[in-house]
């Protein structure tokens, strides 16, 4: 089938390739011409572990191609997914002046039936808007439907994700784009074996938030018992692990730590609880799930400071930069807050990350930045730890010790045993436990 991805982020991107992968003739669609052009390259604007094998293999196959042109598009397929941003707006709210543009240009350039498809995450009921919208600019009275086809995947294994979704939901009200969706779907599904949703468009939109917010709300959940650990020797992994092993609440996203980031937890909590407010309902308990998370930094920021005393012209190696490992994206990463902040206190930075380096020095300029964790780390008063990059756990650390001026450790991620650390002679400070102090 022909089908049209709008927007080539981490999303549409993957999105894109993977429709091809499975067969389809793919046109993806950006009206961003820099990143057409190096798509049309075979650059890709964006790392994601095998993504560039799957979009070079489909170019040469001829299913995939690339556009900065909305018409081209509209036109190429009956299919088009939505797949632009959805950023937060200084109110919290979601924009959704990129999915409204879409919508509008879609119908202004639609000749036949066309299925407008939101994947982007969008607030309930945006099906309504874009109906109204497109309705609008139509200059005939072509038919359409609107569907909802929120998407799940997670930055580093976005490609697995793909091909090996937990569930599909779409959210339908025809006939006709049920029939295409599951057509589309159909390869995925028979391979994976995972279940196929179909339910009202409102419902699908809304399982997008509410599952976001859950996950968000475990992770402050397990940070908030993180700190009732500090006040009362208990260990968070020891109580994590334990919690965990109940199947009924699984041990994924029981990771005590310095707090989510990334573009979708922060801003899609955020929208909910507008959404919430908005129609009456308030979300307090994800009030609190942000009140947690925004703690866990100033809590490390907290014990750095106490630690160092004074962080003026303390050498502080930070080891990580983007929200998580695995990806380059820097988006409400813990990173944004911590660089700022010493910063201001006049401590000297060295930082390093293995790909996000390059999104953040367009915001950063002029730090200094490491390919290799013993330079970063050479003469710093301390290490803050703030991805789980799995280099940072396979570390020489007799090397790091000794490249150090003052052995300390912050590890906003617990990576390591801190009873192991003061063994080495580290100063650990993790999230959750009893802080390890160096053995002599
Ligand atoms: N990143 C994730 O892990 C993830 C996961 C699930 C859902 N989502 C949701 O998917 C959506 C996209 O997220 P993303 O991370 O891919 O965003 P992104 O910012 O990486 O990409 C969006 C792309 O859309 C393009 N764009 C914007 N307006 C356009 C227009 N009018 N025409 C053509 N292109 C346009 C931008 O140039 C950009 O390349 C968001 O709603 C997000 O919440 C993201």
């Amino acid at each position: 089938m022909n089908i049209t991805v709008v927007g080539t982020g981490y999303v549409g991107l993957v999105s894109g390739a993977t429709f091809s992968e499975i067969g389809h003739n793919v046109m993806c669609i950006d009206n961003d011409d820099k990143k057409v052009a190096m798509l049309k390259r075979l650059e890709m604007p964006i790392y994601e572990e095998g993504l560039d094998e799957i979009v070079r293999k489909n170019v040469k196959a001829g299913r995939l191609h690339f556009s900065n042109c909305i018409k081209e598009g509209t036109e190429f397929a009956e299919v088009i997914f939505i797949a632009v941003g959805t950023p937060p707006m200084s109110t919290g709210e979601a924009n959704m002046s990129y999915v409204e543009r879409v919508g509008r240009e879609v119908a202004e350039n639609m000749t036949s039936y066309r299925l407008l498809v939101e994947k982007s995450t969008v607030i309930v009921n945006t099906n309504e808007q874009l109906k109204r919208t497109m309705t609008k600019y139509l200059k005939n009275d072509i038919p359409f439907d609107i569907a909802s086809n929120p998407e799940f995947l997670r930055e580093g294994t976005a490609i697995k994700d793909a091909f090996n979704p937990d569930r599909i939901v779409v959210g339908i009200e025809s006939n006709r784009a049920a029939r295409l969706l599951k057509e589309i779907y159909e390869p995925i599904v028979k391979k994976s074996g995972c279940p196929y949703l179909e339910m009202n468009i409102a419902s699908a939109e809304l399982t997008k938030h509410a599952s976001n917010s859950f996950l968000a709300m475990k992770i402050s959940f397990i940070n908030a018992v993180s700190r009732i650990c500090e006040i009362t020797g208990a260990d968070i992994g020891q109580v994590a692990h334990g919690v965990g092993l109940d199947k009924r609440i699984g041990p994924q996203f029981l990771s005590a730590g310095v707090g989510y980031g990334g573009s979708c937890f922060p801003k899609d909590v955020d929208a909910f609880i507008r959404m919430g407010d908005e129609c009456g309902y308030s979300l307090n308990i994800l009030k609190e799930v942000q009140r947690i998370n925004a703690s866990q930094r100033e809590h490390l920021m907290r014990k750095l400071q106490q630690e160092l005393w004074v962080l003026e012209d303390k050498t502080i190696a930070i080891f990580g930069l983007a929200f998580k490992a695995g990806t380059d994206d820097v988006r409400e990463s813990p990173s944004l807050y911590f660089v700022p902040k010493l910063l201001e206190k006049k401590a000297k930075l060295r930082l390093w990350d293995p790909i996000a380096k390059g999104k953040f020095d367009q915001d950063h300029p002029g730090l200094h930045y490491f390919d290799n964790l013993m330079e970063c780390a050479d003469g710093a008063d301390a290490v803050l730890i703030l991805t789980d990059w799995p280099e940072i756990k396979q570390l020489d650390l007799d090397q790091l010790k000794k490249n150090m001026k003052c052995p300390i450790i912050m590890d906003g991620r617990n990576l390591f045993d801190p009873k192991t650390m003061a063994g080495k002679g580290f100063t650990y400070h993790c999230i959750g436990k009893k802080q390890a102090v160096a053995m002599k």
